[in-house]
């Protein structure tokens, strides 16, 4: 008995030191969790483009409607941006259409608090809330519902083609937004490398944009990108020498 309870733990220790050196990424949650969900903007989305997250074109950028803003709860200052949630209308059967199913939507804006308004207030903390896109809302529920009772949990971004790195800034500063991101979807590291340096850490500017004081222009770079699960993946030589402020670069390859 003590030789497998020895085993055991020996196994369970084994597993957290995989889970931290991200051999074996931790996963998300993938529980269901009660929240409220509303819309902003009309149902051609305009009002939902660019957003806090720092996205821009969510058309171009692949997201389209499919998108919500985050309360203060969720949103966790920006490194939610990027994660994808399943959500469903429940317990309200005067507005949510019965077999609507569940969406998917991608986290792209925040859904600010007003700590004035006397009520409707669904953004303070510490609440849960998914401000919609309109085209996303009215799949669950009458959009005079104005407001719903939903369940969400996150569930792993399906994109199409390579994560997208936009190389911004200038040449004394370098601002990258990363989009398209797949797997759990949330980037919460990003690592870039010139053709004359080593990896060189970024931080964390707004939303899903990481900046860098090093001069990079005239060198070809590279990334290392992890998600907030623990995954890592190496963009080698995403951008050619020459690259210029404003590109995008198709890191053909995502989580
Ligand atoms: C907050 O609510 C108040 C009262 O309804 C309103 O006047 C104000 O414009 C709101 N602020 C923001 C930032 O939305």
């Amino acid at each position: 008995m003590a030789f497998l309870k020895f085993f055991f733990s020996f196994l369970l220790c084994m597993s957290y030191m995989a889970a931290a050196m991200g051999k074996w990424p931790r996963r998300i949650d993938t529980n269901w969790h009660d929240a409220h969900a509303t819309f902003y903007g009309d149902i051609s989305g305009g009002e939902t483009m660019q957003g806090a997250c720092g996205y821009g074109d969510l058309f171009k950028q692949g997201y389209g409607l499919e998108t919500a803003a985050l309360s203060t709860a969720l949103f966790n200052n920006g490194l939610t941006c990027g994660a994808c949630f399943e959500i469903k209308c429940v317990n309200n059967p005067q507005w949510c259409y019965p077999n609507a199913g569940t969406i998917k939507v991608t986290a792209t804006n925040f859904c600010p608090p007003n700590y004035s308004k006397p009520d409707g207030n669904w953004c303070n903390p510490p609440l849960k809330h998914f401000d919609l896109s309109m085209k996303m809302f009215t799949k669950l529920a009458q959009y005079k519902a104005g407001i719903i009772p939903v369940q969400y949990r996150r569930v792993l971004c399906s994109k199409k083609g390579g994560v997208q790195f936009q190389v911004k800034g200038n040449p004394y500063w370098t601002l990258v937004l990363l989009y398209n991101v797949g797997g759990a979807g949330d980037v919460k590291d990003v690592k870039v490398k010139g053709s004359r340096t080593g990896w060189i850490q970024m931080s964390r500017n707004w939303g899903v944009n990481w900046q860098t004081g090093t001069k990079l222009t005239g060198q070809s770079l590279s990334f290392q990108v992890t998600t907030s699960d623990g995954k890592m993946v190496e963009f080698d030589n995403v951008a050619p020498t020459n690259w210029q402020f404003d590109q995008i670069f198709d890191g053909k390859k995502n989580f």
